[in-house]
């Protein structure tokens, strides 16, 4: 059988992507590669330096020779991130890097700087890679592209609760502000702004359980029309 080689998934914060995401590679036996990791650690790698997040030039000079290794966790397959030789993914959720990677995400300059990183791994192939302008700008020529949403409500209750099970002390309110700014900056920014590409399967996920999510997608993997150059599998 022939399945999709790319696969890009996209949609704004908590609509399930990374759910998905992971239980596809798993099924698929693909990379998992959630993008929005390279523009959290290069947040983080901001905060540390002490650069003003709204400084783009500087900030674009950090991504640009950001010391970054992704690597896979070979017991739980999550990918871990390496900064300058240091594991920081689990300072990469904090409220403090929430408050600032939609500020940083909106620089060209750092666009640019991450956009070749992604390419490079996305274009190995057997790749299940997550963002917010995979399908329309990174890899356009993705062989399945999918597009998740969900109601501003629904999603601020998905990441309150990951908030409080991962031990911050937030209130529903402040999550629902927080995400209701950082859609508008992720949607209304001018390079690369969050929208489903004209190609893109779309999917709300307000009413569907996780497993829902994975049946349909598995469905447009399995029904997927060969291109060119489709993973013989
Ligand atoms: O998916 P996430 O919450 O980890 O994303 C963090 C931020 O990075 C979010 O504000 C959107 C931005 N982002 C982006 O602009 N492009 C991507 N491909 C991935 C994330």
């Amino acid at each position: 059988m022939t399945y999709p080689r790319i696969i890009a998934i996209d949609g704004p914060a908590a609509s399930g992507k990374t759910t998905l995401a992971r239980r596809l590679a798993q099924a698929l036996g693909y990379t998992f590669f959630d993008t929005g990791m390279l523009y959290r650690v290069t947040t983080l790698a901001a905060l540390q330096a002490g650069i003003d997040p709204h400084d783009e030039e500087q900030v674009s000079e950090l991504a640009r020779r950001l010391q970054v290794e992704l690597r896979t966790d070979p017991r739980t397959a999550a990918t871990r991130i390496w900064l300058a030789g240091q594991d920081v993914t689990d300072r990469l959720y904090t409220p403090e890097v929430d408050a600032w990677v939609s500020v940083v995400a909106a620089h060209p300059g750092v666009r640019q700087a991450l956009k070749a990183v992604q390419r490079r791994l996305a274009l190995q192939g057997r790749i299940v890679i997550v963002g917010r302008d995979i399908g329309t700008v990174i890899v356009p020529e993705a062989d399945l592209k999918i597009y998740l949403d969900a109601s501003l409500e629904t999603r601020a209750r998905r990441r309150y609760e990951e908030a409080r099970a991962r031990g911050f002390d937030v209130t529903f309110e402040q999550v629902l502000e927080d995400m209701r700014r950082r859609d508008r900056l992720d949607a209304s920014r001018d390079v690369a702004p969050l929208r489903p590409a004209e190609d893109a399967r779309i999917l709300y996920t307000d009413n569907l359980d996780p497993d829902a999510v994975f049946q349909q997608v598995m469905a447009w993997v399995r029904e997927y029309d060969p291109q060119p150059g489709g993973a013989q599998r």
